[in-house]
């Protein structure tokens, strides 16, 4: 049994995806920032539906309120150069173009696309909430793009190993390995 101790509610640690989202601004440049707060669910019928919290006024949640697009682009580990610079500077002191990145535009959605990732979903608000000062979209997913290396059979057969995303939990780490299917450990 592991031995635990309570602690404030403080945390709000979830083994968090770390994901670079690509807004368009008003003058029609890309801009892009990590976002960690984000997982999925169902909407009606077979989709599902991206949800993502943005807190305070940041461009990137301005973008999306104004736009209703985005996207959502999977951090891998060679990535992490990108994720930390995007995350360090806010649109609003100026464009993000001191370091090099390749960006092309969403195959579905007007999108700005980091032509880097391994995993891009082309998402468009559906609803929303407020809570304090954070609004969570829920998104419909209109397009994902993946690395052509992976072969996935089904919605359950992705291996994370190929994309090797980094995991956020206020430190940034790295994937181990794959470990099985559903029903192995039975
Ligand atoms: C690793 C990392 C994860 C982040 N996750 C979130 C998040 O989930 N939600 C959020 O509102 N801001 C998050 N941020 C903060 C924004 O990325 C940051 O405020 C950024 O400068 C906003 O850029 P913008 O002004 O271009 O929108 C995160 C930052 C980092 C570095």
């Amino acid at each position: 049994m592991a031995k635990r101790r309570s602690v404030e509610p403080v945390y709000s640690m979830c083994v968090q995806p770390s994901f670079i989202i690509g807004t368009n601004n008003e003058d029609g440049s890309a801009n892009f920032a990590p976002i960690t707060w984000v997982s999925v669910t169902h909407e009606e019928g077979d989709g599902y539906l991206l949800v993502i919290s943005m807190a305070g006024t940041k461009r990137t949640k301005q973008n999306v309120l104004r736009t209703g697009i985005f996207s959502a682009n999977l951090v891998s580990t060679d990535m992490l150069g990108l994720m930390d610079y995007f995350g360090s500077r806010h649109a609003a002191d100026g464009k993000k173009d001191e370091i090099d990145y390749a960006v092309s535009r969403g195959a579905v959605l007007d999108v700005p696309v980091l032509d880097d990732s391994r995993w891009v979903y082309e998402c468009e608000v559906s609803r929303s909430l407020e809570t304090g000062d954070s609004t969570t979209f829920f998104c419909r997913i209109r397009n994902i793009q993946i690395d052509e290396r992976l072969s996935c059979r089904d919605t359950f057969d992705v291996d994370l190993t190929v994309l090797d995303p980094v995991i956020y939990s206020g430190k940034y780490h790295s994937l181990g390995s794959m470990l099985g299917d559903i029903g192995d450990f039975l």
